[in-house]
């Protein structure tokens, strides 16, 4: 059904029609569209637009369809254009011509960005929920492994040992920031659009702070032209998005890693691996190679808005129709993505004697030979020479630095006495780094402890904040 057409001669042509329609993926909306027209009509009815017997039928026909709309017995057909003109369609099928009431003092330039903001308020929590239970998927790992000593590595070449709990436990805290990048976006952005009209307000609907309670924004808009024409709010939750995307990626790119025969620290469980149609004998970490490339599209989707963002004139244009699919497309990669990044990291079983076994390589205790020329008062510069020029020695001889004699600690700086040997271990080396950020296992035992108190509080944030904003979705 077209919502308008009064001033026209004739319909669009078939090419327009096709081209202007988005009801195929805006009907997402349609159960936000519901609600949105619920409490535009209480403002309505307030308002004495509407007669409040009016108003209750037109109120009961919107919750009838919107229960057809849960139960998937009513839909849009081909002659709807977007979702709020099928939505109209239903009501006016339903309850009759009264119907056509709901949509004085508002406009789709008001209607769809509220609608918009109360899906993405909906699916940000979502997407927070998954990210809360890949971070317990993690802390359990890391958790399993807070003594396994493995190589750390910088420029991917052999650097210091390092916890490997350490390791993994550094996701934690890149995708609690995600967690807290969503809080930040419902704290700024949870304002309501609805009463801008097209662009300067409503004389019917003057109480859009009404509205905005009803629907449980936090607030109503402060500026008509504004509320219909932002978008920072889709740009911002779609970087969101993509930097989440980035963290799965990389903790794709170290499970690809990790699960090569070269590496051979995590064996990937039979579940969370694929084959190959060819060769037998493969077992692929397709799951961590998928969340390593769906990082593409996360990435693209934000800027693809940034573009159509880009010198668009205030207010409402139609290239603002564009917001959406990004949008869901990164919400639905995310959705089924988490749950499978989950799983992997949940049952991959990590080879702690295979990450041991190559933790001294590339002579990594050598940083240990110049802090303890350090603390013995030897500039760093100077203490970093000298264990330079025992690895240059160590390599020219074919051994380990722990097999450099006394003589030669001695004539390489006459500070450096065989006792240094003491400190040539990974478990020396690990345990000396024991401040607050450090890899020794007591210090990770508290970051553990930290990670586990952090994410049961993003927990309990998620939930009160679904409690917060259920106003949305119970009218
Ligand atoms: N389908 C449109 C969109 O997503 C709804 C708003 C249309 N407004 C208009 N003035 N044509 O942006």
């Amino acid at each position: 059904m077209a919502l308008w057409g009064g001033r026209f001669n004739q319909g669009p042509a078939e090419s327009v029609a096709a081209l202007s329609r988005s009801v195929d993926f805006d009907w997402r909306l349609a159960p936000y569209d519901i609600r949105v027209n619920i409490a535009h009509l209480a403002g309505l009815v307030a308002g004495g637009v509407i007669p409040a017997e009016s108003g209750e039928k037109i109120r009961a026909g919107l919750v009838a369809l919107g229960q057809e709309i849960d139960a998937g017995a009513f839909s849009f057909n081909d002659s709807d254009e977007d979702v709020h003109s099928a939505i109209e369609r239903g009501l006016i099928s339903k309850i009759g011509e009264i119907g056509g009431f709901i949509r004085a003092g508002r406009s789709r330039n008001d209607l769809v960005v509220t609608d918009f903001k109360l899906y993405l308020i909906d699916h940000l929590l979502e997407v927070a929920s998954g990210l809360s239970a890949l971070v317990a998927a993690i802390n359990v790992q890391a958790d399993l492994h807070q003594g396994s000593v493995a190589p750390g590595f910088t420029h991917l070449q052999h650097a210091q040992p390092i916890n490997f709990g350490h390791e993994l436990a550094k996701h934690s805290h890149a995708l609690l920031r995600d967690i807290d990048r969503i809080g930040d976006w419902l704290e700024r952005n949870s304002i309501s659009p609805l009463g801008a009209g097209a662009l300067s307000g409503s004389s019917l609907a003057p109480e859009p702070e009404l509205t905005a309670e009803a629907l449980g924004f936090i607030a109503a808009h402060g500026n008509s032209i504004d509320a219909v024409s932002d978008r920072d709010f889709a740009a911002e939750a779609l970087f969101i998005f993509a930097m989440i995307g980035i963290h799965l990626s990389r903790i794709g790119e170290e499970f690809t890693l990790w699960s090569t025969t070269e590496f051979n620290w995590a064996i990937l469980d039979d579940a969370y691996s694929t084959g190959s149609s060819i060769m037998p004998q493969k077992k692929n970490p397709d799951i961590a190679e998928l969340a390593r490339g769906k990082s593409g599209r996360l990435i693209g989707n934000l800027t693809g808005l940034l573009v159509v963002l880009k010198g668009l004139p205030f207010a409402y244009n139609r290239d603002l129709q564009e917001d959406k699919e990004p949008i869901f497309d990164s919400v639905e990669t995310l959705l089924i993505l988490l749950p499978a990044v989950i799983g992997m990291i949940a049952t991959t079983k990590f080879r702690s004697d295979r990450m041991v076994s190559g933790a001294l390589a590339g002579h990594s205790l050598a940083t240990e030979i110049a802090d303890y020329l350090a603390r013995a008062g030897v500039p760093f510069s100077q203490a970093h020479e000298a264990a330079g020029a025992c690895v240059k020695l160590c390599d020219s001889k074919g051994i380990e630095l722990n097999e450099l004699s006394d003589a030669e600690f001695a004539q390489i700086n006459s500070k450096l006495p065989g006792e240094v040997r003491q400190h040539l271990t990974a478990e020396g080396a690990i345990a000396s780094r024991n401040s607050i950020m450090g890899t020794a296992t007591e210090s990770l035992i508290n970051q553990l402890a930290e990670l586990g108190q952090e994410n049961s509080q993003a927990q309990r944030w998620i939930e009160s904040e679904r409690e917060r904003f259920s106003g949305m979705m119970n009218l």
